[in-house]
């Protein structure tokens, strides 16, 4: 069984960088490009090439870097088809269900609209993990600046059937504020307050709190528990479409 090796790093203020390696085929990808000189600086110290840049949204804070990636590696630039012509350098445009072959692996895409139109997730199946951009963080969600909360709805329910042991890698370190919120609005989640506390403690000696996994978060992260019960009967929202309660989460946490 090839091994993909999974390498991620903060970068800018918030973000992370993260590089995927196949050794074997000798193949490395960067998932977006929030800074190129610390990306660069990466892939020297690991000595990988890159070969790919798999973009998940147009958002600077996540393409500033491509052109000078693009230029000092001759990566091949993918990204949404939904939002090509504001990917810059971009090769191949890509939307759901296309398959990227990358080494001994296949990446998977998912459209997932909502924080942008056009917004994509990378998927890799035989590696556990996938790479949801600005879509989901651990213990929240993106923003929904371009769709709706519908939209959005559905695209987080797109990665809640993707396999309960996948790695979830996002772009920003978002953790512990969403964990404050995340405790008011499913204050009784045992398994939320044990999380909570664990990521003060990871925070406090300067440790990222990501990758995630899948069943974790639905565990903990109350915009993927819109549906629940409990945070139903807290919101006083006990019948309304699941994808209604997920708004009123989002409405507040926009707020707090
Ligand atoms: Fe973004």
């Amino acid at each position: 069984m090839p091994k993909l090796d999974i390498e991620q790093f903060p970068c800018l203020s918030d973000n992370y960088a993260v590089l995927i390696h196949d050794a074997e085929a000798g193949m490395t990808a960067s998932i977006d490009a929030p800074d190129a000189d610390a990306i660069l600086e990466r892939l020297a110290a690991k000595g990988w090439r890159l070969t790919h840049l798999l973009v998940t949204h147009h958002h600077g804070d996540h393409t500033g870097g491509n052109l000078k990636l693009k230029e000092a590696t001759g990566c091949m630039v993918i990204g949404p088809n939904g939002e090509a012509e504001r990917i810059p350098g971009i090769d191949q445009a890509v939307g759901e269900g296309d398959i990227i072959r990358f080494g001994h692996f296949d990446i998977r895409v998912l459209e997932t609209p909502g924080h942008t139109l056009g917004h994509v997730a990378y998927w890799i199946p035989e590696a556990h993990a996938v790479f949801v951009g600005d879509t989901l963080f651990a213990m929240g969600s993106g923003r929904v600046f371009e769709g709706n909360a519908e939209m959005m709805w559905n695209s987080l329910k797109k990665i809640m059937e993707l396999p309960p042991d996948t790695e979830i890698y996002c772009g920003h370190e978002y953790t512990a504020a969403n964990a404050q919120f995340a405790l008011t609005v499913d204050p009784d989640n045992v398994a939320l307050q044990e999380r909570a506390k664990e990521v003060g403690d990871l925070r406090a000696k300067g440790l990222p709190t990501l990758p995630t996994r899948l069943d974790r978060e639905l565990e903990t992260n109350p915009f993927l528990r819109a549906d629940a019960p409990a945070i139903r009967a807290k919101l006083g929202l006990p019948f309304a479409p699941a994808w209604k309660v997920f708004a009123e989460i989002r409405q507040r946490k926009n707020k707090a």
